[in-house]
């Protein structure tokens, strides 16, 4: 088999709508208070799309400052992927109408359903056409409207969800830089503790469905809490290996933003100090798919990655699956 070329990040971008919702409004809105929400979630706000803006009005501008940042242009796109739980309409695919908006006449473009999980999915897919020569430049978006599917009456959901989106451009690097392994990982027996009953072709939208809330997000947190500490840890692991790196080489994780204590489980087990970690579920909350480019976008923009460092994408969503990329910053 020939070599296989090297895949970096050569851009990113992130966009998040401006309505901030504070715990204190949810407080209005259901049995909550903002102190239960910081100590058992560290999230202080999350931001929600507008009445009218879909998921992919978020994608888009946040793809436009990814293929800003790489210097590359939409028509130069040779595929486009967008992870999401919440598309537009079912199809066509949200990555289509995104093609569309940026002008990347000539793209390929397909949506990909991993749960929270859907970003380092993509990411992992779309290095491997960059990888084997197929494409050249591949455009990963992460992006949501989890607004739109939550039960704003249920206090075990609507407290832990907001909206944005993410994206990364991938480009050709030398072997042995950028993009260095992955590890996608699902345990479909768990589908149940967190899903999204109606609307596909087991239970199909009718007013039955609508009245029994099946188009809402349904979860048992604490079943997926214990399953998401010991699956970051894992997949975090294995990729290192499987980039040739130990534990000690790690120099910063970007995890999945769900829960703040599930991010600091994680972290002692990896045994890294949390300044090694970015965190800013406080801000966001689980932007699902949109929070490890987001995350990864600002601690780029904070300068806590520096080139040369090894760096670890890792997540854990619905499905359930989990996943992991270790990258050497370029
Ligand atoms: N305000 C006040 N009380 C609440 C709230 C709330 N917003 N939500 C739940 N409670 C109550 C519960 O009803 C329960 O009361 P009870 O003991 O009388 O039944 C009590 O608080 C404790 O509930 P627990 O479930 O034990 O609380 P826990 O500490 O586990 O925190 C949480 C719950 C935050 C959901 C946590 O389990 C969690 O983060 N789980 C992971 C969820 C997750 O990451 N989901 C996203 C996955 S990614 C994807 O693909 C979408």
């Amino acid at each position: 088999m020939p070599e296989l070329r090297g895949v970096k990040i050569a851009g990113l971008g992130m966009y998040v709508p401006e309505r901030v919702l504070t715990n204190r409004e949810l407080q209005q809105m259901v049995d909550t208070s903002d102190e239960w929400i910081v100590t058992r979630t560290g999230i202080k706000e999350r931001r929600l799309a507008e009445p009218g803006q879909a998921t992919s009005d978020l994608a888009v501008p946040a793809a436009r400052q990814a293929l800003q940042q790489a210097g590359v242009r939409p028509e130069e796109l040779d595929l486009i992927i967008v992870a999401t739980n919440t598309p537009d309409t079912l199809f066509p695919a949200t990555a289509c109408l995104v093609q569309d908006r940026l002008g990347a006449a000539g793209a390929g473009a397909f949506d990909l359903l991993a749960g929270c999980t859907g970003f380092i999915y993509a990411l992992s897919c779309g290095a491997q056409f960059v990888q084997t020569g197929m494409c050249r430049h591949v455009l990963v978006v992460g992006a949501e409207t989890l607004s739109r599917i939550i039960n704003w009456q249920d206090r075990n959901t609507c407290v832990l969800f907001g909206d944005g989106a993410g994206a990364a451009l991938l480009a050709p690097d030398e072997p042995g830089r950028g993009i260095l392994a992955s590890t996608l990982a699902a345990d479909g027996s768990g589908g149940h503790l967190l899903s999204l009953p109606a609307g596909g072709s087991r239970q199909p939208a009718s007013p039955a469905t609508v009245e029994a809330g099946l188009h809402y997000v349904h979860m048992n947190g604490r079943e997926v809490f214990k399953f998401a500490v010991k699956a970051m840890e894992e997949s975090a692991l294995e990729a290192l290996r499987r980039a040739g790196l130990q534990r000690e080489d790690l120099d910063f994780l970007i995890p999945h933003q769900a829960n703040i204590r599930i991010i600091e489980a994680a972290a002692k087990r990896l045994g890294l100090g949390m300044e090694k970690v970015l965190v800013n579920v406080d801000r966001y909350g689980n932007t699902s798919t949109a929070s490890v480019p987001i995350a990864l976008y600002e601690a780029v923009a904070a300068d806590r990655i520096r080139p040369g460092d090894h760096v670890v994408l890792v997540g854990f969503g619905a499905g359930l699956t989990w996943a992991a990329c270790a990258l050497r910053w370029e």
